[in-house]
């Protein structure tokens, strides 16, 4: 049984005030550990987070990081600073990075290796743009984001990996991908994985989705046998409805 993890995607969203409250009311609704939760706020506001999850059931995870362990990376920050923050996971690789700023398969695969190799959980995000949804190219696209992004992990990297399969088309558009379609992509993600890197780490994988969850769509999403939880972004910026998210997932 995979145990199904619920990770609120901050962005660039939140005040020092408002992070620190948000993140009080989601330790104080979190009560139990059948659902593993964690918040992704922005950088500023880690240890600030962190301190105020602390003792709870909520873990802290950074949105991005370097590969380098240190160096002249001006604006950058290594896995190693986020570990010493407070943070058990990262985000690697989402759409807003890719797409938005360029970032390539390569200098995410570095990443994921650094990040894993340092310590933290990866969670490192794929997923395919409407145009290539609509052309049919979906599964090209996931496979070769998977094949660059993962090439050459140790099984230790492996065995610390989250994937994120986040249609770009459902991300913040209000339009989340059906139930079926998720569950279609997520258990093509597992048959690759399990082609790279065989079928017990495949089995143990836990994969989530990501694109406009809500308390009112989560559950019947996080049904489908190979969804195993959700990276949530908007719905994640109210206690209220990130709780309700975390609830539909027991
Ligand atoms: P959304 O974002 O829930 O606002 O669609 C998801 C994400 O970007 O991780």
């Amino acid at each position: 049984m995979r145990k199904k993890l619920i990770a609120g995607n901050w962005k660039m969203y939140t005040t020092a005030a408002t992070a620190k409250a948000l993140a009080e009311a989601v330790a104080r609704g979190v009560t139990d550990n059948a659902v593993t939760v964690a918040v992704c706020p922005p950088f500023p506001w880690l240890g600030l987070v962190a301190d105020a999850v602390k003792g709870s059931q909520v873990a802290v995870g950074a949105q991005n990081c370097h590969y380098a362990a240190e160096g002249a990376y001006t604006g950058e920050v290594s896995p190693q600073m986020l570990l010493d923050a407070g943070c058990k996971y990262v985000i690697v690789g989402h759409s807003e990075r890719r797409h938005g700023l360029g970032e390539p398969d390569r200098f995410l695969n570095r990443k994921v290796k650094a990040a894993a190799a340092a310590g933290l959980k990866v969670i490192f995000c794929v997923g395919e743009l409407l145009a290539e949804r609509e052309a049919g190219e979906t599964e090209e696209v996931l496979w070769f984001q998977l094949a660059a992004g993962l090439n050459g992990l140790s099984p230790e990297a492996v065995s610390k990996l989250v994937i994120a399969y986040e249609p770009v088309w459902a991300i913040g558009t209000g339009k989340v991908a059906t139930p079926a379609q998720a569950q279609a992509v997520h258990a093509f993600i597992r048959k690759q994985f399990a082609v790279h890197y065989g079928e017990a780490a495949a089995q143990a994988l836990p994969i989530a989705y990501g694109g406009s969850v809500k308390p009112d769509n989560a559950a019947e999403i996080l049904r489908q046998p190979d969804v195993d939880g959700a990276l949530v972004g908007g719905a994640s910026l109210k206690a209220d409805s990130f709780l309700g998210i975390v609830r539909a997932a027991v």
